[in-house]
């Protein structure tokens, strides 16, 4: 499969002038055939999932993670050699960043190996940015997590997920965001999708000191059992403690009181509503377990789809 070509060419930096995608560094302002692109090739990949590819023999993709991770990193990874590229995973608390050496120094070295492309997350916001303007044209700089702004491919799978039980046209859709939502570049992602997807309604269900200033087009709600009610698709979001001064990280008995989900409070939502979470998941805190291993949770499916998400992007990026 070629190149995704969106019809502009608003974003420099991650499109080119006949508006082809060169880095995946955000969701804002992709255009939507675009991003409708890079699903479909997602489900494609997401239908085999046992198949494997040679699209990108020849290639190399390295992984650099400044901050934790299991799923995005494990899943890049497998994506890489599913599509035939060799992966190089360097331990960035390893790597000579301890050294003093610059993030775009250590780049230019690495591209000057062959490497086509750098998976990174990093807690500093513009880091990808920065990296996609040394590049070298062909290397592809894709964004796995940036601070608390952005998870462009956490937001497309969790798009591929919804499609899945829900289908394609968004605007019939209601979508409750739950958590600590200010702290959450997988929420500024999923919003951003969600809008440019057309959803019906968006719903942003937190306490007060988790909602972030309106950004996008959406409905607040400090009450849980409000904001859940009749929703198509619930989305958990864990409290993201490293962000949060310690003194402000609520008590998890009292959390969940107030804003776990519980049984009792998905039964509010459709019968049909699915339950999901990026993980990773503190069970008990803002997920009950028997709704987090219930027939509702699709957390297991959007993990897979990960998987496939990542070979769409990838694919898009290097394959000629
Ligand atoms: C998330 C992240 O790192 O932003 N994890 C993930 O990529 N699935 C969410 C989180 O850490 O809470």
């Amino acid at each position: 499969m070629g190149r995704v070509v969106g019809p502009g060419g608003s974003d420099a930096l991650q499109l080119d002038a006949a508006g082809t995608l060169r880095h995946l560094l955000t969701l804002d302002g992709l255009p939507r055939p675009l991003i409708e692109g890079l699903l479909l090739r997602a489900a494609a990949f997401a239908a085999a999932p046992a198949a494997r590819h040679a699209t990108l023999a020849g290639h190399t993709v390295a992984s650099l993670f400044f901050e934790p991770s299991t799923r995005t990193r494990a899943s890049f990874e497998l994506a890489a050699q599913r599509l035939g590229a060799a992966t190089l995973n360097l331990e960035a608390d390893r790597s000579s960043a301890v050294k003093g050496e610059t993030l775009e120094d250590t780049l230019l070295n690495l591209q000057s190996m062959g490497v086509d492309a750098f998976v990174v997350r990093h807690a500093e916001p513009g880091v990808h940015a920065r990296l996609a303007r040394v590049a070298r044209p062909g290397v592809a700089i894709v964004n796995a997590g940036e601070a608390n702004l952005s998870h462009p491919t956490q937001g497309l799978l969790d798009a591929l997920t919804i499609r899945a039980h829900q289908g394609e046209d968004f605007g019939r859709l209601t979508v409750a965001i739950c958590g600590d939502i200010l702290h959450s570049r997988v929420a500024a992602s999923a919003a951003t999708i969600l809008t440019t997807l057309g959803v019906g309604e968006l719903r942003f269900v937190a306490p007060p000191e988790f909602l972030p200033p309106a950004a996008h087009a959406h409905r607040n709600f400090n009450d849980v059992d409000a904001g859940v009610a009749d929703c198509d698709v619930i989305m958990m979001l864990r409290i993201q403690r490293e962000r949060i001064g310690s003194a402000k990280v609520p008590d998890d008995a009292e959390y969940h009181r107030r804003y776990g989900l519980t049984a009792a409070r998905l039964a509010r939502a459709k019968p049909n509503c699915i339950v999901m979470h990026p993980g990773p998941v503190n069970r008990g805190v803002e997920l009950a377990s028997e709704v987090m291993d219930g027939p509702r949770s699709v957390i297991l499916e959007q993990v897979a789809n990960g998987v496939a998400v990542r070979m769409a992007v990838l694919d898009a990026l290097l394959a000629s």
